[in-house]
């Protein structure tokens, strides 16, 4: 199979690396087509804790180095830097990594449905800008067929987790009971939606959701409770709240260092719990070393999604199953589909010889009704595709480590795709 994938994750790089490679949905569209100058068919999967590049060959057939050229170019880092932190993946070893991603088996909270959205929104942009060819489409709609399939038929997402109610845990590990505390939610998305839920059922006393379009703080606190704030109007609400979770798309530091001082000379007794999952960062990291403020990133929830990994290991076992069954079918579908171009020329051919010993058949035998010719068109016909029909089917199907079935049968038939 020629795809190959080269990434980074929340396994191999930390967040200080990972959110230098993030790309925000508003650039994936800049980010395809400097891609597109390496490979003319490839799709990024970039989500909090992974930037995956996935490229396959066009019509040129270049495509090996440029997943990898891409980020190179894309981090601005030396090569030896990438080495350390990607993983390079080619033919079947990349689709089962897809289909175990797509699975939820790569995500920090196993089985959690947020990637399969993400992975939906990757192959939408890619088609958009004409990057998809069709053994790329096969894969990813597979992949999402997968995802959906196993969390139908395993409990691999029972009681779902994700991310941002990992976060909320984190914060009650840290603080015990946020019955009594004051939550600053940042950023009113997906991720600043689902901390709010988290929050709601863990009975925070009171949320307050900050986004920068207050529409959408609004939104968001009119469904679940709380209180929407602008980006703009922090101040006062850092002065008195006990956890902020930051979520915001953003591509700076929403919370730096001066902004920090200023907010804790307001309140430099009462303790701050910062939790930030973004990625890029939302919070100058240097934050931590202010009095009383303690900052987690969303490398930190680690231990609470490994704790999550240990309680789903059977189910992760019945998904590994299903998955190593759908990779089996999926490399029928693949060599059926590598050996198309000769199959057709196969046909072509045969059709030709058909056609032409037919028209110098029936010049030389008196003139045929209409129904003589058609049962002599359908006999030739059905000859041609008997004798082929197994062949054709041996090609699509056959296997064997010691022999190329395809290079022999254009040796044999003398055979060239790219005429037909
Ligand atoms: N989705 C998840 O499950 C998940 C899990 C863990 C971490 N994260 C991280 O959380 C962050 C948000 O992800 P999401 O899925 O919630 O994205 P999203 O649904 O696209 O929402 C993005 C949010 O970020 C805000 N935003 C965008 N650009 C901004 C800027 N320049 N300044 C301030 N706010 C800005 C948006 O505000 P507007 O409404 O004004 O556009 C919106 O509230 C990302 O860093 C992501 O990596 C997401």
């Amino acid at each position: 199979m020629n795809i190959c994938l080269v990434g980074i994750n929340q396994h191999t790089a930390p967040v200080a690396i990972r959110e230098k490679a993030a790309i925000r949905s508003e650039d994936l569209g800049e980010a395809l087509e400097l891609l597109r100058s390496q490979a003319s068919h490839g799709v990024i999967l970039s989500t909090c804790n992974r930037t995956e590049v996935y490229t396959i060959p066009g019509d040129n057939g270049s495509f090996e180095r440029a997943s990898f050229n891409f980020l190179k170019t894309h981090l601005d880092i030396p090569e030896t830097s990438l080495l350390k932190h990607a993983y390079i993946l080619e033919g079947e070893e990349a689709v089962e990594h897809l289909f175990r991603t797509a699975s939820g088996l790569d995500s920090m909270v196993i089985g959690e449905y947020e990637i399969l959205g993400q992975l939906r929104q990757a192959l939408k942009t890619a088609e958009s800008l004409g990057m998809v060819n069709l053994p790329l489409r096969h894969i990813f709609q597979s992949a999402i067929r997968i995802g959906r399939r196993v969390r139908q038929e395993t409990g691999i997402s029972k009681s779902p987790f994700s991310v941002s109610s990992v976060a909320v845990e984190l914060a009650v590990k840290v603080l015990g009971n946020l019955k009594s505390c004051r939550m600053l939610i940042i950023g009113a998305g997906e991720a600043g939606k689902l901390v709010a839920k988290a929050a709601k059922d863990r009975g925070v006393s009171q949320i307050i959701v900050a986004s920068r379009t207050q529409a959408r703080a609004s939104n968001l606190t009119e469904m679940l409770g709380g209180i929407p704030t602008s980006l703009d109007n922090l101040e006062e609400k850092l002065a008195t709240c006990n956890i902020v979770v930051a979520c915001a798309d953003a591509p700076r530091y929403l919370l730096d260092v001066s902004r920090m001082e200023k907010t804790m000379s307001r309140r430099p007794e009462l303790p701050l719990v910062i939790i930030d999952i973004a990625v890029p960062r939302n919070v100058e990291p240097a934050v931590a070393g202010l009095k009383n403020v303690f900052l987690h990133n969303i490398d930190d929830l680690s231990q609470i999604s490994e704790q999550n990994r240990r309680q789903r290991e059977l189910e992760v076992r019945k998904v590994e199953k299903i998955i190593s069954a759908e990779l089996a079918k999926f490399a029928a579908w693949w060599q059926g589909f590598k050996v198309r171009p000769l199959i057709r020329a196969m046909m072509s051919r045969a059709e030709e010889i058909r056609r032409s010993h037919l028209e110098r058949t029936v010049k030389k035998l008196p003139e045929l009704s209409d129904d003589e010719r058609f049962h002599l068109e359908m006999m030739t016909r059905a000859i041609v595709t008997k004798i082929l029909k197994e062949p054709v089917q041996n090609l699509k199907t056959k296997k064997s480590d010691n022999n190329d079935y395809a290079a022999m049968a254009k040796e044999l038939f003398q055979l060239d795709e790219e005429k037909y």
